[in-house]
């Protein structure tokens, strides 16, 4: 029996993403598309995560234009993006009916297989998105959000990932965002999800705390089926191992990818150059290559220790960071131990800084702390400390237990009556009801001309758009 193993690409997006803060343009992908296209891959990572936002705030190109240009270049290779469940890729709860256009819109576009996660692992944040995927014929790819605690046991992962497949997963994800899954642990995960999964099983990890590859080798020895890796000009640190050196490894052996490295030549080089020049403009700094020891001796992800050091600069505490550092798996464990991933990692980090530098712990707390406590942002993995709860919400709060977006309306057509004037189509819509400021300004200036200061956008929005509050 063949063991191949398939590559996903992620060099059209986490790659530069987490290299070089998203800024890579569509004219910088486009040179690469035919090699990219006819290289064997099992899907390339393209579009999602932080690249829509990126799209319009910084390099003025829309991203759903964007994305039916590459289906365009890249017609023989699956698409895929990342998207955070209800969340879409914004930063809260949307109600069903934008979700299910959301990703309507994104099938239609181009999408072919879309991964869908939930900072908390709470299932009831993914299941419109899963449905949806379904219903509208892209390949859902449901997500386990990796990390390190009391309660995230293998078996809790387990069970996770037999729920999701039972939700209508097509493929299982573990989404190892920090590289904290060391590859002792990444063999034997990978060895008891198969016992229990039937779908494939697909690994995305990172290299900052420099294990990415031994632990990709040692999930394909337990029977991994794919790996997301990156071409090498933006490989390794933040971003992920090498695609060639992943290829390399594997040639030969009965996990051979099938993929001729030599097809992968003229996109490499290609995309050194442009690694070049995100590096002259400022964007890809080769610090990102370092290895992190602080977070294989902490499991706190890197990008949250570089947010940590830049908050105690602002606050002039930077004799604190140990202290702040000490105080994060405290504050993590009042909290019921939720994974350390966008959001809930900046808001476990706020909170710490803030019980440091208050002197009182709790005494402070910001409104996503409360928001986290109060059940918004869905169920925690663990016991939530009740004392905790008390003093930062009062006495008998009011808690959520439900699904947090059953107590969303439907809001597509308050977003369409937002954006009169503004919006061409639904897409537009979409655009602005995930980033209402940024698309606003993006969308204004596509419409009437790049010239118009603030002034004058405020003068358009008069003009068109309808005040509904
Ligand atoms: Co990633």
């Amino acid at each position: 029996m063949s063991k191949k193993v398939y590559i996903t690409d992620t060099i059209l997006r986490d790659a530069h993403q987490s290299q070089a803060a998203t800024r890579m343009r569509i004219e910088d992908m486009l040179p690469a598309c035919k090699a990219l296209n006819d290289a064997g891959y099992w899907s390339l990572e393209c579009w999602g995560g932080a690249t829509f936002d990126s799209c319009m705030r910084f390099l003025k190109e829309d991203p759903w234009e964007r994305l039916r240009i590459l289906k365009k270049n890249l017609p023989d290779t699956k698409l895929q993006m990342l998207l955070r469940g209800q969340n879409l890729l914004g930063y809260k709860h949307y109600a069903d009916d934008v979700v299910d256009m959301f990703i309507k819109k994104s099938i239609k576009n181009g999408i072919d297989v879309i991964r869908i996660f939930d900072a908390l692992n709470d299932t009831r944040n993914m299941e419109a998105a899963i449905n949806s995927t379904k219903k509208h014929g892209g390949i859902v790819e449901a997500a386990i959000s990796y990390t390190v605690s009391p309660v995230h046991s293998e078996e809790y992962f387990v069970d996770l990932a037999v729920k999701l497949e039972n939700m209508g997963a097509d493929t299982i994800c573990i989404k190892d965002m920090a590289n904290l899954l060391l590859p002792y642990d990444a063999y034997s995960l990978v060895k008891a999800l198969k016992k229990k999964v039937k779908v494939p099983l697909h690994i995305h990890t990172h290299n900052t705390t420099g294990t990415g590859e031994m632990t990709y080798l040692m999930a394909i020895q337990a029977g991994v089926d794919i790996i997301d890796t990156a071409l090498s000009p933006m490989a390794n640190g933040t971003a992920q191992p090498s695609t060639e050196a992943m290829i390399a490894t594997l040639r030969g052996t009965e996990y051979d990818t099938g993929i001729d490295l030599k097809n992968l030549t003229g996109p490499a080089t290609h995309f050194r150059n442009i690694a070049a020049k995100l590096k002259e403009e400022g964007f890809l700094d080769p610090k990102v290559l370092n290895v992190d020891p602080n977070t294989l001796i902490y499991q706190v992800p890197g990008g949250m220790l570089s947010n940590l050091i830049s908050q105690l600069k602002q606050a002039k505490a930077e004799d604190k960071y140990y202290d702040v550092l000490e105080e994060i798996p405290r504050v993590r464990k009042d909290f019921g131990y939720p994974p350390l991933v966008t959001p809930t990692s900046q808001i476990v980090g706020s909170q710490a800084v803030l019980n440091v530098l208050s002197g009182e712990r709790y005494k402070m707390a910001t409104k996503e702390s409360k928001g986290v406590l109060r059940g918004e942002y869905g169920q925690l993995p663990g016991e939530i400390n009740e004392e905790v709860r008390t003093k930062v919400l009062g006495e008998n709060a009011d808690i959520i237990t439900c699904r947090p977006a059953d107590l969303i309306e439907p809001e597509f057509e308050k977003y369409r009556q937002a954006t009169k004037g503004l919006a061409n189509n639904d897409e537009d819509v979409l655009s602005y009801a995930l980033f209402p400021q940024v698309a606003e300004k993006f969308l204004t200036e596509r419409n009437y001309g790049s010239k118009l200061d603030e002034v004058s956008t405020q003068k358009v929005r008069e003009l068109f758009i309808e005040d509904l509050s």
